[in-house]
């Protein structure tokens, strides 16, 4: 007879060992394995079968032919719906990962109201509050008078037998995977085999039925509980819900997207009756600027199809320590380096003897490039101590050569900047042929070297002005 084989299972990123160790090899996460049984579980062998079964012919069909309903539910949500790229899809499953606390609960308690206002089935289970929990926060955002199903379940089976009955839902939300648990494993609730098991009859459920299904997953750093990883590649889509901690507004992000584009972000801003949408980035992330201050740049980023301006601040200060701090807020911390090493070899700007501190205003994220003109825009702000223009925009993408390049969609950031109010703006030269009066007042280096000298000329022609 063939032992029961024993495995040991990262919980951060699934990889399978023989043997327990201080590290998975594979992502290299520190304590993250545990002990699982592999019987009848997701990922056993086919040796691990009683006997093999002969396989079932299925029909072959084509790619052309009708498909019932409309493909999507639209919430009327609207930064969720952008976030998902139209509307949640049928037959499809979704993951909203995020933080503990961040508002996953509340945006899809939202949801599901706003879809059974609107004449949807929508099932919501929680596995981890109590029904009188769900109805108090209900109660709070107002929508405890919408035909939402209610249920505070944990096993599969138990909730595929209670949807089964009835209509078929519309939309189905499971709050959380980590707390799902099926008979098929035998592994504890939140383990990856748990999850991923859980996570595979939900799956399934979705794709054979046309129901649409969204998963909530958490992301811990610790890895005891299976974080969601592990699901984001079984599932059609992966958003995250965002938010620094401290500020109010929280940003929804699409990761993966079989159905739509996977840049788009939706913003919200938590409030105490829940989150309200905020159309407007812009004009939140610019809120609280203090324009005539050395060191901030605005930069005119491009999220999804959606130009959004944050300011970008940065303090250069006279360093006591042998080896300066770096500290980024919202960048990677890589890319300052390199700009910083750009401005010392080209433009003969020297940080060595300065603590550097970055930090997008806000709680925002940038991922994008064209931010390094931006950046270096308040570096060397900060470091002369002459304030940039107070309506000024910039953006451009910086080489290691010190050569400003072209980003993409740079008509929309200046459309978007105008429409804020800003006249003035620094980009790349061969951005196209720029319309409107920000276009007019523009400036377009093509070295960074050039810029620099502008900066610091610009404290000369000032102090010409008033002699
Ligand atoms: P929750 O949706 O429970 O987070 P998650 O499901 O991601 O763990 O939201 C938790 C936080 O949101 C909590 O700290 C309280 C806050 N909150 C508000 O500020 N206003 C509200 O109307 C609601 C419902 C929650
Ligand atoms: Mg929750």
């Amino acid at each position: 007879m063939a032992k029961a084989r024993v495995q040991f299972i990262c919980q951060n990123c699934g990889a399978a060992h023989q043997r327990w160790a201080g590290k998975c090899d594979s992502c290299g996460e520190w304590n993250t394995l545990v002990e699982e049984g592999t019987s009848g579980g997701i990922g056993s062998g086919p040796g691990s079968l009683k006997s093999a079964r002969k396989g079932r012919a299925v029909t072959l069909t084509s790619l052309d032919g009708d498909i019932e309903d409309a493909p999507r539910i639209v919430s009327g949500i609207g930064e969720l719906d952008r976030a998902t790229g139209g509307g949640f899809v049928r037959g499809s499953a979704l993951l909203i990962g995020g933080d503990p606390g961040i508002g996953k609960s509340t945006l899809l308690t939202q949801a599901a109201a706003a879809l059974a206002a609107r004449g949807h089935r929508v099932v919501y289970v929680s596995g981890e509050e109590a029904v009188a929990q769900i109805r108090l926060r209900a109660q709070r955002l107002g929508v405890a008078s919408t035909p939402v199903e209610l249920a505070a379940e944990t096993n599969v089976e138990d909730i595929l037998a209670t949807i089964a009955d009835g209509k078929r839902p519309d939309l189905v939300i499971i709050d959380s995977i980590q707390t799902l648990w099926t008979d098929l494993a035998d592994s504890a609730p939140g383990t990856v085999t748990q999850v991923r098991a859980a996570s595979q009859a939900m799956i399934r459920y979705a794709k054979s039925t046309g129901a649409a299904v969204v998963l909530v997953g958490h992301v811990t750093k610790e890895g005891q509980i299976a974080g969601p990883r592990v699901v984001e590649h079984m599932v059609d889509g992966v958003l995250y819900f965002e938010g620094e901690g401290g500020h109010h507004f929280r940003i929804l992000r699409t990761v993966k997207n079989r159905f739509g584009p996977t840049d788009e972000i939706g913003v919200f801003e938590m409030s105490d009756k829940g989150l309200r949408e905020v159309a407007n980035p812009s004009e939140l992330f610019l809120g609280e600027r203090h324009s005539k201050a050395p060191g901030a740049a605005v930069f005119a980023a491009i999220e999804g199809t959606r130009p959004v301006l944050v300011e970008i601040q940065a303090l250069v200060a006279a360093s006591s320590l042998g080896t300066p701090r770096r500290a980024v807020v919202g960048w990677d911390s890589s890319r300052l380096s390199m700009i910083l090493a750009v401005l010392e070899a080209h433009c003969g700007v020297r940080f060595g003897q300065h603590d550097v501190y970055l930090n997008v205003a806000g709680g925002y994220r940038i991922s994008e490039p064209a931010a390094d003109l931006a950046v270096a825009s308040a570096l060397v702000s900060s470091l002369t101590g002459i304030a940039l223009p107070a309506d000024c925009v910039y953006f451009g993408e910086i080489s290691l050569s010190g050569a400003v390049r072209p980003v993409a969609h740079a008509q929309q950031r200046l459309k978007e900047a105008e429409k804020l109010g800003f006249g003035r703006a620094v980009l790349p030269s061969g951005s196209g042929e720029l319309a409107g009066g920000i276009g007019a007042g523009s400036f377009q280096p093509t070295a960074l070297a050039d810029l620099v000298a502008r900066i610091a000329g610009s404290r000369r022609s000032r102090a010409e002005e008033t002699d």
